[in-house]
């Protein structure tokens, strides 16, 4: 689609859902402000100052939200902890703490740590196969006893997509705030966070968006929480005009903004500000609809040519995200062979290779040789061997 604005990795690189590959553009914008850095110095941040928001039209376009609801800031965890800060606000006995027991690591730290600050449970919704959700589960789990709950747009692990309208309808009924972890999703397929009445969400912008590695991720804000402080401060939340009359007290900016604590990296804030312009050029519509292509390609090649992994990621293109998980009990050495011969998928314990076949960039001739590859190594039993000589030396 747009494989010629890369600078794709060697061999076949299916790993854009945890690293997305630079482009040129994304190259040209670093290169752009390193320019600035060595000319201007410190004066550059005249043009620097704004950049953050300046990034928001496009970025609201992506999550389906209005500009000011949307800030390229912080990762992920920090910007959970900031924004549990502001949301998490335990009254009575409604006072516990909601997400899901197959939720990254590092969101699971995040509200098990407030939920212990409030005296509170951090309560896990469970899944039935280990792989997946089921909706029913989750709205049993939104009870009156419930101050917050966390959910992941796409599970990390399976793939899995989860009907984000339905289940904030679910929460609002019940008076429950909801947050998102977009992570898995932004990028991938489009969001109408605004339209849903999502109270909010963060992603980060390394993976799909291919920001580059540590790139600053975002939050979204919906605008009925506007009136809100912001429960963990910072001067570039800072109503902009008087960020620098250095006064002690705190005016927060209109909007998201507001939830900026530090100084951003401007540099790092390039390579979104690059990579977003693909993303202007394509449109999130067309690049879902070349992604359910691609990883539909993918599951019908695995299921014909690979019968002894299992697919774990939903069959309906309404209920996955934009990777593919493949079960196999040796999937760490697969992950592992894979990667010796130039195709680049990743590992997670204890049983799935994840294959992220990206719109932007990967091709079903890609996709061919990554199952034929695939085949060849279950067929020869090789893939054992090369781990034992791995492990040795
Ligand atoms: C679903 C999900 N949540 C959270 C994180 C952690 O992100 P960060 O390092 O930006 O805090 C990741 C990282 O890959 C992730 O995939």
């Amino acid at each position: 689609m747009k494989r010629d604005a890369f600078l794709l990795p060697r061999g076949i690189y299916l790993d854009g859902n945890s690293l997305g590959p630079l482009s040129y553009a994304a190259r040209a914008a670093i290169e752009r402000r390193m320019n600035q850095w060595q000319v201007y110095g410190v004066n550059a941040w005249e043009e620097w100052f704004t950049l953050a928001e300046r990034l928001s039209p496009a970025l609201a376009k992506l999550i389906g939200a209005h500009p000011d609801e949307v800030i390229t800031t912080g990762g992920i965890t920090s910007n959970l902890h900031a924004l549990l800060a502001t949301f998490y606000k335990p009254q009575g006995t409604r006072r516990h703490l909601l997400a899901t027991s197959l939720d990254f690591p590092s969101d699971l730290y995040a509200l098990q740590a407030w939920a212990e600050r409030m005296d509170a449970e951090l309560r896990l919704i469970p899944s039935r196969d280990g792989f997946t959700l089921d909706h029913d589960d989750i709205v049993e789990s939104l009870t009156e006893e419930i101050a917050l709950a966390w959910l992941p747009t796409v599970l990390y692990s399976s793939g899995q997509l989860l009907d984000v309208a339905t289940i904030t309808a679910w929460a609002k009924q019940r008076g429950i705030v909801i947050g998102w972890d977009a992570a898995h999703s932004i990028g991938a397929l489009p969001h109408e966070l605004h339209a849903d009445e999502v109270d909010f969400a963060v992603w980060c912008s390394y993976k799909y968006l291919c920001a580059g590695p540590g790139a600053p991720g975002g939050l979204f804000i919906h605008r009925r929480h506007h009136h809100l402080k912001p429960g963990l401060p910072g001067w570039w939340g800072h109503e902009k005009k008087t960020q620098f009359a250095m006064r002690s007290a705190f005016t927060k900016a209109a909007g998201a903004p507001a939830y900026q604590i530090s100084t951003p990296s401007i540099l790092a804030l390039a390579g979104l500000e690059g990579a977003l312009a693909i993303f202007e050029e394509i449109g999130i519509d067309q690049v879902r609809a070349r992604s359910l292509e691609l990883t539909e390609y993918l599951i019908a090649n695995i299921d014909e040519k690979l019968p002894e992994c299992s697919v774990r990621t939903p069959r309906a293109a309404g209920e996955r995200g934009g990777h593919v998980a493949l079960e196999h009990p040796e999937a760490d050495r697969l992950s592992q062979a894979l990667r010796e011969r130039d195709i680049v998928p990743d590992f997670r314990p204890p049983s799935v290779v994840r294959l992220a076949p990206v719109a932007l960039y990967n091709t079903e001739d890609e996709l061919d040789r990554t199952v034929e590859v695939l085949r060849q190594l279950l067929d020869a039993g090789d893939y054992r061997r090369e781990q034992t000589t791995r492990l040795v030396t």
